[in-house]
């Protein structure tokens, strides 16, 4: 069996992304585990950090990408392969990946996100169901984790995301504006494990591009620990992912000089390398890996 995790927000811009392709990286490399990155999001960025523009242009072409998936529920078409629409060696570290898989998005997707709503008044799946159908068995049996990157909403395509997965997780900046809506997230997904008899469980909140010398970031990590340990909100990772110029930097597959985990995210001046390091070991910690 594998375990999916959703990693969600109401906010855009909070790292999801970032934090999604690097976990992936090091749960890959550094524990020696096969993951699928499930990229939900139309700005298809964990796509093309992990496989590059020209590959995805490629797939695009192909009708092979998760629009094309809910495409065929939407236009009655038939173009969608699971199997041959997952890429298989994924990631411009070491030559590539063979053990990070990605079912990649597509900036098509944009098109089609408010025709989901009414899918439900015709058809007879639910709306929410599209990927579970389609995805689970196969999931199940080939991956030890499946990281779904979803975008910036709690709308139909992040439940569908929610709807495959065991655990969410929330980056957050360690700042008012960025946390506010936290509990509208939880409250969220309380509402959609009620109305599908689902358990969906907060892994936790990782505060990301962190800034230590920073008033605020400090004052808003203390409520939220405040709010932690008073059982309004889930746990507060200790891991703090720190605003570093290297993590604009991973996401160009394209780059130069990039083999290894530590070419790709440490430097002198950056503890990004060592921060996804402890962050992969709390969360091996947190789902009993
Ligand atoms: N730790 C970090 N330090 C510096 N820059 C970062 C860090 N994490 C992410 N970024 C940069 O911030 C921007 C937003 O990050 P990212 O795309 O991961 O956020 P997101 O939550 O996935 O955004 P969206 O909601 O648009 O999908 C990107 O340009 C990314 O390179
Ligand atoms: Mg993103």
């Amino acid at each position: 069996m594998s375990k999916v995790i959703s990693i969600i927000n109401l906010k855009g811009g909070v790292g999801k992304t970032t934090i999604t392709v690097a976990l992936a990286e090091f749960l890959v490399v550094v524990k020696q585990y096969k993951v699928l990155v499930i990229d939900l999001d139309p700005q298809t960025n964990s796509t093309v950090s992990l496989i590059g523009e020209d590959e995805w242009e490629k797939r695009n072409k192909t009708n092979q990408t998760l629009y094309h998936l809910f495409k065929d529920h939407i236009d009655d078409t038939c173009d969608f392969n699971l199997e041959k629409s997952i890429i298989k060696e994924c990631s411009n570290l070491y030559g590539g990946l063979s053990n990070l898989h990605l079912l990649p998005s597509s900036l098509d997707f944009v098109q089609i996100q408010d025709r989901l709503i009414n899918i439900g008044q015709t058809a007879l799946i639910r709306p929410f169901d599209i990927l579970k159908r389609t995805v689970s068995s196969y999931i199940n049996n080939n991956y030890d984790f499946v990281l779904v990157d979803c975008p910036p909403n709690l709308g139909i395509v992040t439940k569908n995301g929610l709807n495959i997965s065991d655990y969410y997780l929330i980056p957050t900046i360690p700042d008012h504006l960025s946390t506010y809506g936290i509990p509208q997230i939880i409250s969220n997904v309380n509402s959609f494990n009620r109305r599908t008899e689902s358990n969906v469980q907060a892994l936790g909140i990782i505060a990301s591009m962190y800034r230590s010398n920073v008033t605020r970031h400090h004052t808003t990590l203390k409520t939220l620990q405040t709010k932690c340990a008073a059982g309004e909100l889930p746990r507060l990772f200790d891991t703090k992912i720190p605003l570093a110029a290297k993590a604009a930097d991973a996401t160009h597959y394209e780059a130069e000089g990039i083999n290894t985990l530590k070419q790709k995210y440490g430097s002198s001046g950056s503890n990004l390398y060592e921060a996804f390091s402890l962050l992969t070991e709390e969360f091996c910690e947190y789902v009993g890996c």
